[in-house]
């Protein structure tokens, strides 16, 4: 059957360039992954789909241990039980919460993947950051240095995909803060050959419609972009004030909770945190500002919202979605109650 579908699929796309007409000029980008979604699907093509259009959801419990006899050949989840393992080592705090490591994973898995666009004919979740391509030298990477580093080491020990790997470890980083989401994970992408293009990362200074309009180009909805920027949850901040370095964004950075909303909105502030400035012009304009109030003491709203923002962000110039494997099973399990 897949068999079939595999052999049919090339058959079809030669029939189309057949019939196009050769003044006709051929879009020279892959677009958004939607466009992708619309042919014929395997079963974890349809998944995908389901997840992006809400039909199922983004999140799973669905666990398991490494089986016993484990052929890679035929289970491509095999070596991520491993992964997942190392890098529980890695993320999880002694206190139980997630560490520094896990924030920047988290921002990592965000970097590496966002570097994109629908016009784009490189770059989304390829690798490219972790790779050798000098990425990592772009002042907006500052700060994933430590993180690029472990990951390689990483990489080098299990030899999974860099492009694999990057979206991995941000979901093993997020389901490793209490409360945080267990987001759906697949594998199976390919690795970068090239640096992603420039000028596709948001900037900090940014007006909010800017911001806004950059993540459409992404695919992603203003409802989306609050959603995600919710990440900051967890974050803290060394470079864009220098003299607050390591003040966190809310006052729980160990914790993916929705203080992050409630705190950023709040005047006067809890003088212990920083706010971004984009997130205060994102907090406030009016494309984003309903979102952000709902997430305020919603924590399973925001998860799912995140959680499905993510998925997309994740599978971002990735165009082999119907080859790619689920392996959600090896991820650690997620403690909504933070314990
Ligand atoms: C409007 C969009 C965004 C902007 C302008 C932005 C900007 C920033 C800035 C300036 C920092 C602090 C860097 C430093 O000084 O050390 C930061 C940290 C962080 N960001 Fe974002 N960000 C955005 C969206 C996101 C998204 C979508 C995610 C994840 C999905 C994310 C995850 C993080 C994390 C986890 C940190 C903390 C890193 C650490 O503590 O090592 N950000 N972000
Ligand atoms: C929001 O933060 C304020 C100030 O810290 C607090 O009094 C209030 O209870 C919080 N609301 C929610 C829903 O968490």
């Amino acid at each position: 059957m897949l068999h079939k579908l595999f052999l049919t699929l090339p058959l079809l796309s030669l029939i189309c360039l057949a019939v196009a007409s050769p003044l006709e000029p051929r879009a020279p980008v892959p677009g958004l992954i939607d466009a992708l979604l619309n042919g014929v699907l395997s079963t974890i093509g349809q998944l995908i789909k389901d997840v992006l259009n809400g039909v199922k959801s983004a999140q799973s419990g669905e666990i398991s241990t490494k089986p016993l006899i484990c052929l890679s050949s035929v289970d491509k989840c095999c070596i991520w039980y491993d992964v997942s393992k190392d890098l529980t080592g890695r993320f999880k705090g002694a206190d139980g919460q997630c560490n520094d490591n896990a924030r920047a994973a988290i921002r990592m898995g965000f970097h590496d993947a966002g570097a994109w666009d629908k016009y784009s004919t490189n770059g989304g979740a390829d690798g490219s950051l972790l790779m050798d391509f000098g990425e990592i030298d772009r002042p907006e990477n500052n700060g994933l240095q430590s993180i690029r580093l472990i990951l390689r080491e990483v990489q080098q020990k299990y030899k999974v995909g860099y492009a694999d790997l990057a979206q991995f470890a941000h979901n093993h980083a997020t389901v490793t803060c209490p409360k945080g989401p267990r987001i759906r994970t697949f594998v199976g992408r390919k690795d970068a050959t090239k640096a992603a293009p420039k000028g596709l990362l948001p900037d900090v200074h940014d007006s909010a419609d800017n911001l806004i309009q950059l993540f459409a180009n992404k695919g992603f909805s203003a409802h989306d972009l609050a959603a995600l920027v919710g990440a900051h949850s967890s974050a803290k901040q060394r470079f864009v004030e220098p003299a607050k370095a390591n003040f966190p964004l809310d006052t729980t950075p160990g914790i993916w909770d929705v203080n992050f909303y409630n705190e950023t909105l709040q005047k006067p502030r809890d003088e212990r945190i920083f706010v971004l400035p984009s997130d205060e012009v994102l907090s406030v304009h009016p494309k984003v500002n309903d979102e952000w109030k709902s997430f305020v003491g919603n924590q399973p709203h925001w998860n799912e919202d995140y959680a499905k923002a993510f998925v997309r962000m994740s599978l971002l110039g990735v165009d082999n979605v119907n080859a790619l494997s689920d392996c959600t099973r090896t991820l650690p399990v997620a403690r909504p109650n933070g314990k």
